[in-house]
């Protein structure tokens, strides 16, 4: 994903508008609410923020105790653009980064898949061991093989994660999972359909890995407006569902 400007350029653009980020951010915002309730005066660490959309988004709730980093020069010039208080810092050198500095909340979204199993669990025990006593790491990522397809190509993804690759990560460091679902289950079907035929494409050579296009591209507005309340309601009705291609947990030490 570092260095690949056009994504960044598109994240910038779409974050704020596509379905897809726009509930991230919102499950992100109940995750916080459900354990901190009304309190805007928790520190937050959003870790490898991309352009800057969740910052934002959270800053408009209220929460202004923000801080941001990212390894990638595109991603933090964006976040300049938006005035966020984001720093230029590689996670493998997250020890070195303002030591003293703690948090209430540590988020991580969709970074891990970029990480070997040696590296993640460094950087598990650095994200953990910059929580207050009380503190929470929220982290998304990206769920199941199944649902490999061009778009993790084209931002650079490793790796796709089920929930027992963290479980051993977890005990290890004695930390808890306080609450996790894999989503979005309701899509599930449509989104392994796409990716398995673009596979096939690029098996039978109809598809160049080098095109791959990812899949940050608004919609029609109705269907942009369709899958945010489809995703939505999963979110409603059922707390967690076991399929989908993203898997959103809360942790604590
Ligand atoms: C898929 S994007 C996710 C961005 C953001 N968290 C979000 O949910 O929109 C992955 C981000 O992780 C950052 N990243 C990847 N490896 C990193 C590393 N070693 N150190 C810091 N940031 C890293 C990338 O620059 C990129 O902004």
């Amino acid at each position: 994903m570092i260095g690949r400007s056009e994504e960044y350029e598109k994240m910038f653009r779409l974050e704020g508008q596509l379905w897809w980020y726009r509930h991230l951010h919102e499950r992100v915002g109940e995750a916080l609410l459900h354990r901190f309730g009304e309190n805007r005066d928790v520190t937050i660490l959003d870790a490898g923020c991309g352009t800057g959309g969740l910052l934002s988004f959270l800053n408009q709730l209220g929460y202004t105790h923000l801080r941001g980093i990212d390894g990638s020069v595109d991603a933090v010039a964006y976040c300049h653009e938006r005035k966020l208080p984001v720093s230029f810092v590689n996670l493998t050198g997250l020890a070195d980064f303002e030591p003293t500095h703690m948090y209430d909340a540590i988020i991580c979204n969709d970074v891990f898949c970029y990480f070997s199993n040696a590296d993640l669990a460094t950087l598990m025990m650095a994200l953990t061991g910059r929580l207050k006593p009380g503190g929470i790491l929220i982290s998304n990522n990206n769920a199941f093989g199944a649902f490999r397809g061009e778009h993790d190509l084209a931002v650079g993804i490793i790796r796709r994660f089920v929930l027992s690759d963290f479980e051993p990560l977890l005990s290890q460091n004695g930390l808890n999972l306080l609450a996790y679902t894999y989503w979005s289950f309701s899509l599930s079907l449509p989104i392994v359909l796409v990716r398995q035929w673009q596979r096939i494409r690029l098996r039978l050579g109809w598809s160049k890995p080098g095109e791959a296009k990812s899949d940050v591209y608004l919609p029609v507005r109705w269907l942009n407006k369709l899958l945010l309340g489809i995703v939505r309601a999963e979110q409603k009705l059922l707390r967690r569902t076991p399929f989908g291609s993203s898997l959103f947990m809360v942790i604590s030490r």
